[in-house]
């Protein structure tokens, strides 16, 4: 049952039990957000551009996230979590406008993404048991068309409050990649935590290979990328699916978009690669990671990776306070609002050229070899697009399109 909360309690667990890092209360629907004043003295920067560690209640604002702050709204499922939520609650005679942000954050209580937690934790229970792919493909597609209660219980429990607009669940995997068991809260011995992604409507049976193959080619640009996998399916190309970042064993790492580090609107692109870079920079205080998010750039620009909105960006914090860039996700062939690239390089969003994308870097202040050298690699690892795709049985078609797409 949906119940509503006026007051959460957010903590930080990486693993090892919860540390108290403040409350959460909502009166006439205005939300405030109050730190714990032990958390205040470790220094730890949860979100330190829009709430630092301060004293005393804020108030949050209304725009962009529903009167959340970015670092909790970053928690909430959004597309494929939200709507399986809203059906629920439908089903309960709930109207969707009458769920607050707080109640939603109970739902993703203590076993969500990331390593914030929320209490009272009102997750749903786990499911243990292995499952088939298909079938649970075969259930999201149902619920897109519009389908029975008792189906997308399993399905809201088997999401774990992971964000997008996929379908998508989290899934235990066994080390030979053959058995995949679900339950996001506790996995069994030999399981490693899984994120295992669905076609929309709008996706074509391939979409799962595209995804993969796009996930090689990264690599090969040497972009940072989690272990991936192609799950065999009986209808289409395949399941991708991704390795978590925001876990590592036992221990968990607290995740923050650059939608929610900046509050950003990722539905109203605004940014810029150059904010992503210098936002990079002021985080992690490293050249390194700068570099990253510039070959994540060239390789979202070169490979017409155009539904690069800033949740598509993530930043991890380990348990002594430093961030890095997170490895990347939701690299695939896509198009941007009006076909733009969603992320602007230097100011151009229609049609971004390999100038601009140098422009970008030497503002940057990377080495004209390097970026050089980082453009080049990302050509190389994109001529295999042709003999990949078809390898991965990616429809003809799209293999042309893609293939005619690509800034080369
Ligand atoms: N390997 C991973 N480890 C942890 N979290 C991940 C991983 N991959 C993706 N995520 C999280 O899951 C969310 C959804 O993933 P992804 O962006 O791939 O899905 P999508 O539904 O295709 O997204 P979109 O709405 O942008 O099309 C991401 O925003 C990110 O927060
Ligand atoms: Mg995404």
């Amino acid at each position: 049952m949906i119940q509503p909360v006026t007051e959460i309690k957010v903590g930080l667990d990486f693993g090892s039990g919860i540390q108290p890092v403040g409350r959460l209360a909502i009166r006439d629907r205005v939300i405030y957000f109050e730190y714990n004043e032990d958390f205040t003295q470790k220094g730890i920067e949860i979100s330190p551009f829009r709430l630092p560690l301060q004293k005393g209640v804020v108030e949050l604002p209304q725009r962009p996230f529903e009167g959340l702050a970015g670092v909790f709204s970053d928690s909430l499922p959004d597309g494929w979590g939200r709507l399986l939520f809203e059906r629920m609650a439908r089903a309960q005679g709930i109207l969707p406008t009458h769920i607050s942000p707080l109640d939603r954050l109970a739902h993703v209580g203590l076993h969500g993404m990331g390593a914030l937690v929320y209490e009272p934790d009102n997750s749903p229970s786990a499911v243990h048991e292995l499952i088939d792919l298909d079938h649970l493909a075969l259930q999201t597609e149902e619920v897109l068309q519009g389908s029975s209660e008792e189906v997308i219980k399993e399905l809201f429990a088997l999401n774990g409050s992971s964000a997008g607009a996929r379908p998508k669940a989290l899934i235990g995997v066994d080390a030979d990649r053959k058995n995949s068991s679900y339950g996001a809260k506790q996995l069994e011995v030999g399981y490693e935590p899984w994120l295992v992604k669905f076609p929309n409507s709008q996706d074509g049976p391939d979409a799962g290979a595209i995804e993969y193959v796009y996930a090689l080619m990264a690599k090969e640009a040497g972009v940072l990328m989690p272990d991936v996998h192609l799950f065999p399916s009986q209808k289409g190309a395949g399941y991708f699916a991704v390795k978590r970042f925001d876990r590592d064993g036992n221990k968990r790492l607290h995740m923050h978009t650059a939608s929610g580090l900046l509050h950003s609107d990722f539905r109203t692109p605004s940014l810029d690669y150059e904010d992503l870079l210098n936002l990079t920079g002021a985080l992690t205080k490293d050249i390194r990671e700068v570099e990253k998010m510039y070959r994540l750039a060239v390789f979202n620009v070169l490979a017409h990776n155009r539904d690069d909105h800033a949740k598509n960006f993530s930043f991890l914090m380990h348990e002594n306070g430093d961030w890095k860039l997170a490895p990347a996700y939701d690299l695939t062939f896509s198009s941007g609002p009006n076909g733009e690239q969603s992320t602007m390089v230097m100011g151009e969003g229609k049609n971004p050229a390999i100038r601009d994308m140098v422009k970008l870097g030497l503002e940057a202040k990377l080495s004209k070899r390097l970026i050089e050298e980082i453009i080049e690699q990302t050509k190389s690892a994109l001529a295999r697009w042709e003999y990949l795709s078809k390898n991965y049985n990616v429809n003809k078609v799209n293999v042309e399109l893609v293939l005619n797409s690509m800034l080369s």
